[in-house]
């Protein structure tokens, strides 16, 4: 038995173990934010190619009814991708509010459209809130990039939420559950669909139905996704 295992019960040394951990834990996740944090090109967010919402919004539209009274919130908007085919779409609500990482694409999301009842605001989601309620939550490609998972930002939304709200929010297309940091530090979370049900319910959601959807053709082919649908319990 090495030294350390024999001492590995002692209360000093499960102390000091934890504290380690924590503390490693909490380094790891300021690296998955560091390149989110930051700026880079608009088609670097979107698999090198400008996109469109429009695939996703077939689907929203196909389980909601967006109305002027729908307080819409959006998670990590990046260049507008999603907001810009709502605009073209003349979706209808009473107000739109994006949470994005970056200070540098907020402040072109607001320059770029200066409108009533929208609001772009710099802040994290995993512990980012506001006074007001939303009824519709719109989040696309970057629920993989939350460290260590998507719980925190799961918790943080439902406290959030109107009994009735919709929940939208698309992850990696997978049948495995990995995570790993890429070699330019980029931080993926991918979850199979077992692991999606049983988070979504621990925190607090009942998932009325996870759909595929391809977002569009990005550099290396098409961009398939899984979209769940939630609702708070
Ligand atoms: C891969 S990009 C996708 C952009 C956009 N949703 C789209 O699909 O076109 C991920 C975006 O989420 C933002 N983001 C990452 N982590 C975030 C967090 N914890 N809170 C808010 N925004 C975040 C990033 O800054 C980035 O703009």
């Amino acid at each position: 038995m090495s030294i350390i295992h024999r001492f590995e019960n002692f209360p000093i040394i499960k102390l000091v173990k934890q504290k380690w951990h924590l503390r490693t834990e909490a380094r790891a996740h300021q690296r998955s934010q560091r390149r989110w944090r930051s700026d880079e090109i608009a088609p670097h967010l979107t698999w090198d190619r400008m996109m469109t919402g429009d695939s996703l919004w077939n689907l929203y539209q196909g389980h909601h009814d967006f109305q002027v009274r729908d307080r819409i919130l959006e998670v990590g908007p990046g260049y507008g991708r999603l907001f810009r085919t709502a605009l073209q779409r003349k979706i209808s609500f009473g107000s739109y509010t994006a949470v994005e990482l970056s200070q540098a694409r907020v402040d072109r999301l607001a320059a770029e459209f200066p409108l009533e009842s929208v609001l772009f605001v710099q802040g994290d989601i995993e512990n980012w809130s506001n006074e007001r309620f939303f009824n519709v939550v719109l989040c696309s490609s970057t629920f993989e990039h939350l460290y260590p998972d998507c719980r925190r930002a799961l918790q943080n939304i439902h406290r959030q939420l109107s009994s009735d709200a919709a929940v939208f929010i698309d992850f990696i297309y997978s049948t495995e559950s990995l995570r790993y940091f890429e070699a330019d530090e980029t931080y993926i979370r991918m979850y199979s669909h077992d692991e999606l049900i049983a988070i979504f319910n621990a925190c607090g959601y009942a998932i009325a139905t996870i759909e595929e959807c391809i977002l569009g053709e990005g550099n290396y082919g098409p961009v398939k996704r899984y979209v769940v649908v939630a609702t708070p319990i």
